[in-house]
């Protein structure tokens, strides 16, 4: 019997002390106000002892693991048609004595009590009457996360029978990962992309970092971090070139837990699962979509034909989707610009991007923000407003149009080619398959208009409508695709190629509305159109605008 144990009281004789005399008492604080109970420990009278059969009550949760900022959510249940009329409700680290944590209240026929002097540590019924449901919330606030917990009531059926200690199964602690830049150059090698980004600021932060732990050489403590629903890894390579790398990986796996792996490249094909090795500590955690992992290894580099220690690697960073917890083709990953020795500890600057894509993308923007852009509008206004100018019998816009449109498809299939004399294999990035299109869709233009009936021909208009219309989707898809691609390239803290873009856009826009207003004017008033100032102003303004952007792009580029 609890009350003559007294004399050799401990902290589980106190609880369970507390929870009969607080349930015995159910009678007397029928409104379930019970916290002057639960500071003065004494037993007050109590005539009855608690059941000892299996209470026909349950105490369930939401979830099998708590983690800091996550709501758990408690469920008190009759399970058969019996109700309870009082109860009692508590959260403790499984085998110790003291409450934890604290509860928040979803149901009126419940509040919240403070035991042992904290606030919201403790549940009770507000009135008796027959309950066969209450659901309650808690959080871990306040406590250390390296014990499981677990919840504990006493539900009172009627003025005899009461039952105490019916407990729910135990919860363990997700550790944390608490990732940051502290430490970085200092005492760790940190590469991030965006450069020198912040994980604990930002969200679209990709981060790795390396610190020797010992001076021994040989004992390493990782961490990783970046958003993702797949997976982010970091590698060791002895060069720029994917294959023949030493690769971590974390990986969401299908319970949404993450989960370490290492694998092996040996080219530019799915990496080859690999032992673990002597990897230890670690912690891994996944938060509105930000994969975080850190661990402990003693691993050397594992690189073929590379026997020695010491030595300095290139550091691959990548992400991507994953698919039954294997990982699939990244959606984006970055290189070292130098090999790096982990066990000096330096902030690594990314690898620019190559020569060839650079030429690529340069090849392209001039294309299209000069010629393109200049071929449409001849095209679309200065058709109608330069009628009468001939040039060998033809019509001066013409000449103009075919003129441009052939250097701006000309240098695209060159640009073209160039991207994939690099990249060697397709892969499905939005630039890829809308550069493509744009490549097939402006091919078709051609033929099109090589292979188009003479003007005077009664099917012709189904030649100008689709000419216009496939004219109007490439421009579109065009500018999609330099969005996509300057996204590739762009790895600005503030994204500041895209935002030139965005004003190109902004300005290509504005003086289509210009020229639209104006040639509707010149169509109405008639002679506007033959003023070649009232042409060539605007146009040269346009252009010289069109040149700016270009060059700020340009620049860009060569910086990226
Ligand atoms: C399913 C798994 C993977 C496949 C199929 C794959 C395939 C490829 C392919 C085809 C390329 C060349 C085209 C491009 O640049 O996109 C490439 C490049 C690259 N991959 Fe992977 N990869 C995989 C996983 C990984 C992982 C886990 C890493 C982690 C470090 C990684 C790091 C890189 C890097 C740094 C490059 C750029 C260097 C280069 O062009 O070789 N890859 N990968
Ligand atoms: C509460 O439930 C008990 C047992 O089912 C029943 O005997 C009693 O009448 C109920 N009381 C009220 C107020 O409904
Ligand atoms: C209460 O439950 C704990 C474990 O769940 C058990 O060790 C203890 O003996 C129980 N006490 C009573 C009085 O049932
Ligand atoms: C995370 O780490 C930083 C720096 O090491 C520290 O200031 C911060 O308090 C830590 N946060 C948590 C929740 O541990
Ligand atoms: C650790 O590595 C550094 C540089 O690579 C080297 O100078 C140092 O001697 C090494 N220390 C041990 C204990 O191997
Ligand atoms: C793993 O690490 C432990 C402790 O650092 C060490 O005692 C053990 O020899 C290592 N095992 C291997 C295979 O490296």
């Amino acid at each position: 019997m609890f009350f003559s144990s007294v004399a050799t009281v401990t902290a589980m004789d106190i609880f369970l002390f507390l929870l009969v005399h607080i349930v015995a008492r159910v009678f007397c604080y029928s409104s379930g106000s019970v916290e002057e109970s639960c500071d003065d420990l004494k037993p007050h009278h109590s005539g009855w002892s608690p059941e000892t059969s299996l209470a026909p009550f349950t105490v369930t949760t939401d979830r099998d693991t708590y983690t800091s900022g996550e709501e758990v959510t408690v469920y008190l249940r009759a399970v058969g048609s019996t109700p309870f009329i009082g109860f009692i409700l508590q959260a403790r680290e499984v085998g110790k004595p003291f409450t934890v944590g604290s509860f928040g209240l979803k149901t009126e026929a419940a509040q919240l009590l403070s035991c042992h002097q904290r606030l919201n540590t403790a549940v009770s019924h507000t009135s008796n009457i027959n309950k066969t449901f209450i659901q309650v919330s808690w959080k871990s606030e306040g406590l250390a996360h390296t014990d499981p917990v677990h919840f504990q009531a006493s539900f009172v059926q009627n003025y005899k029978k009461f039952w105490i200690n019916v407990t729910s199964s135990m919860l363990k602690p997700l550790k944390t990962v608490n990732i940051s830049r502290a430490g970085c150059s200092v005492s760790k090698v940190c590469f991030s992309e965006p450069a020198n980004c912040d994980p604990t600021v930002s969200t679209d932060c990709f981060f790795m970092s390396a610190m020797m732990l010992s001076d021994s050489n040989t004992t390493i403590h990782y961490e990783m971090t970046g958003p993702s629903n797949g997976y982010i890894s970091f590698g060791f390579s002895h060069d720029e070139i994917m294959g023949n790398d030493d690769i971590y990986i974390c990986i969401i796996s299908s319970e949404s837990q993450v989960l370490l792996q290492r694998a092996f490249s040996t080219g530019r094909i799915t990496p080859q699962a690999f032992p673990l090795g002597n990897v230890s500590d670690v912690r891994t955690s996944v938060q509105d979509s930000i994969i975080s992992c850190s661990f402990t290894s003693t691993n050397t580099i594992y690189i073929q034909g590379s026997p020695r220690i010491n030595e300095a690697y290139h550091i691959m960073f990548a992400h991507g989707p994953s698919t039954n917890g294997k990982i699939q083709y990244h959606a984006h990953r970055f290189v070292s610009a130098q090999k790096i020795d982990i066990s000096r500890p330096q902030e690594v600057r990314k690898s620019g991007q190559p020569q060839i894509i650079k030429a690529h993308g340069a090849l392209m923007l001039t294309a299209w923000m000069t010629m393109g852009t200049l071929g449409f509008i001849v095209a679309r206004f200065l058709k109608g407003m330069t009628k009468e100018k001939k040039l060998c019998g033809k019509d001066l816009w013409f000449l103009v149009h075919v003129g441009v449109m052939s250097v701006t498809i000309a240098a695209t299939v060159v640009a073209f080619i160039l991207s994939f004399s690099h990249v060697k294999a397709w892969s499905y990035k939005a630039h890829s398959v809308l550069g493509c299109l744009v490549m097939i869709l402006s091919a078709l233009q051609a033929i099109m208009a090589v292979l188009r009936c003479g003007p005077k021909h009664p099917q012709r208009f189904l030649f100008n409508w689709a000419h216009a219309i496939n004219g109007v989707v490439i421009k579109s898809l065009a500018v999609t695709a330099i969005f996509t691609g300057l996204k590739e390239i762009d790895s600005s803290l503030n994204n500041w190629l895209m935002k030139v873009m965005g004003g190109f856009v902004g300005w290509d826009l504005l003086f289509y509305i210009f020229f639209e207003i104006q040639s509707k004017l010149s169509f109405s008033i008639g002679n506007l159109g033959s003023d070649m100032m009232a042409v060539a102003l605007p146009i040269s303004t346009y252009f010289l605008g069109n040149c700016t952007f270009l060059v700020t792009l340009l620049v860009g580029i060569g910086m990226s």
